[in-house]
């Protein structure tokens, strides 16, 4: 049992809303095993409540936004904005104008790209990582820079994956133009300190952009206390649909930043001589948007909102110490990614046996995990590493879940006869629920 049906040291949650039994994907059986959903930084499973939502939505009120005076218009458009000041909201953004829908995250960077960047990105000019980003948070930046001249500079980590700030703040000076820095990473779980590290850039008079699409289901994200200037996330990795997400940008940047795609509601006015553009947020929304996942989304959040993230960080939290300690009493096994600030990510690599082989045998346990670079490569370079196995947990995921997939790492050894192998006799309390 979960968090959500073992809320004992917590405040009762409406069960009707918040159970594990509220995920339909979770409940079958894969390779006549149940399942074992540990693939949560890829994608999450979605609540009935979103996936009503959506169907709601396409059943009852399908319309387009913003153009129609007929009565199912008028409702998607009320929907659709309602869920934006849902998400305001949620991160505390100052203004719902400043809450851009995109199709994820990945969209919300390559916009501030196209758009700041291009515009304030000059030859000799410099934009500031980490070494541990994913690849949507460096392409975009490595195309900028090759068309500007720019240079790409990286802040390196430790051994444990932890950002080493006094080196990252030696790369800012005059002629840094940006800092992009992510929230939680994929690969490896570090939180970093982005409050601090946007103190850091703005003393340097450098805006921060922080890519949270690993962050805003496990922790509260509050933009302004974080005084980052933009902020992005995916709504398919917090309970909503696929094709979702959100740019977050202060409005007194987003206001000088030429539009990223031209089309429908992006304009005041058009004439063949000459267009004006729109206010924010709809400056940057050209074309028919996804109605139906921007609803979806909008539900997500009330889903979060009802369970609290501050229980749910709580639980993870002792969630990922529990596997922690699991995994790390595996003989052969070695842990990538051991910040003192992590979240959610149990990432490793088990001595003679290739990652994939680790997945697919977990696979045929029922237990579902992500394997390879996670579109993170030269993190785990950095780690001597072309590959890692990575369990990503959620709300939902209990104690026997982590059981099963160190049940499973057991099986691999056995299969392929490496290492110390079979599974000491697991102590009493191994079986302990973790909010007991
Ligand atoms: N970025 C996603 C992951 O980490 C897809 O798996």
């Amino acid at each position: 049992m979960g968090l959500v049906t073992e809320p004992r040291a917590m405040t009762e949650p409406r069960a009707s809303a918040s159970g594990r039994e509220n995920f339909p994907v979770l409940d079958q059986r894969v390779h006549g095993k149940p399942l074992v959903y540990l693939d949560n930084a890829a994608t999450t499973q979605k609540p009935q409540m979103v996936l009503d939502a959506m169907n709601q939505f396409y059943q009852v009120d399908n319309s387009n936004i913003h153009r129609g005076v007929h009565e199912l218009s008028e409702r998607s458009t009320r929907h659709y904005e309602e869920a934006r000041v849902k998400i305001q909201r949620f991160i505390n953004a100052a203004d719902w104008r400043e809450i851009i829908f995109v199709r994820g995250a990945t969209e919300g960077i390559n916009l501030v790209a196209y758009t700041y960047g291009r515009r304030h990105v000059q030859a000799g000019d410099e934009i500031v990582i980490s070494a541990m980003e994913h690849h949507s948070n460096i392409v975009p930046w490595q195309i900028l820079c090759e068309e500007k001249q720019a240079i790409l500079r990286i802040a390196p980590i430790n051994q444990r994956g932890e950002l080493l700030l006094d080196e990252f703040e030696k790369l800012l000076g005059p002629r840094t133009k940006l800092v992009s820095v992510v929230h939680v990473s994929n690969a490896l779980g570090t939180i970093n300190p982005v409050a601090e590290i946007a103190r850091m850039a703005h003393r340097h008079g450098a805006p921060v952009f922080i890519d949270g699409a690993q962050a805003v289901a496990h922790m509260k994200v509050d933009v302004q206390a974080l005084d980052c200037d933009f902020y992005a996330l995916s709504g398919h990795k917090m309970f909503g649909p696929t094709g979702i997400g959100v740019l977050y940008g202060k409005a007194a940047l987003l206001n000088k930043m030429p539009p990223y795609q031209g089309g429908g509601d992006m304009i005041s006015s058009v004439t063949f001589a000459k267009t004006t553009y729109n206010d924010l947020p709809y400056k940057f929304e050209a074309g028919t948007p996804n109605i139906a996942g921007t609803i979806g989304l909008g539900a997500a959040v009330d889903y979060i909102n009802e369970i609290g993230l501050d229980r749910i960080q709580a639980y993870e939290h002792e969630l990922l110490a529990y596997g922690t300690a699991q995994l790390e009493r595996i003989p052969g096994l070695r842990l990538i990614g051991t910040a003192r600030e992590k979240a959610s990510v149990l990432s490793f690599v088990l001595e003679g046996v290739h990652p994939h082989d680790v997945g697919t045998i977990l696979d045929r346990e029922g237990v579902a995990v992500r394997t390879g670079h996670h579109c993170a490569q030269p993190v785990l370079e950095w780690f001597g590493v072309p590959a890692t196995t990575r369990a990503s947990l959620a709300f939902y995921n209990t104690r026997q879940d982590i059981d099963a997939l160190v049940a499973g790492i057991y099986k691999v050894k056995e299969i392929f006869g490496c290492g110390a192998g079979s599974q000491p006799a697991r102590d009493s309390q191994s079986r302990q629920e973790v909010s007991s």
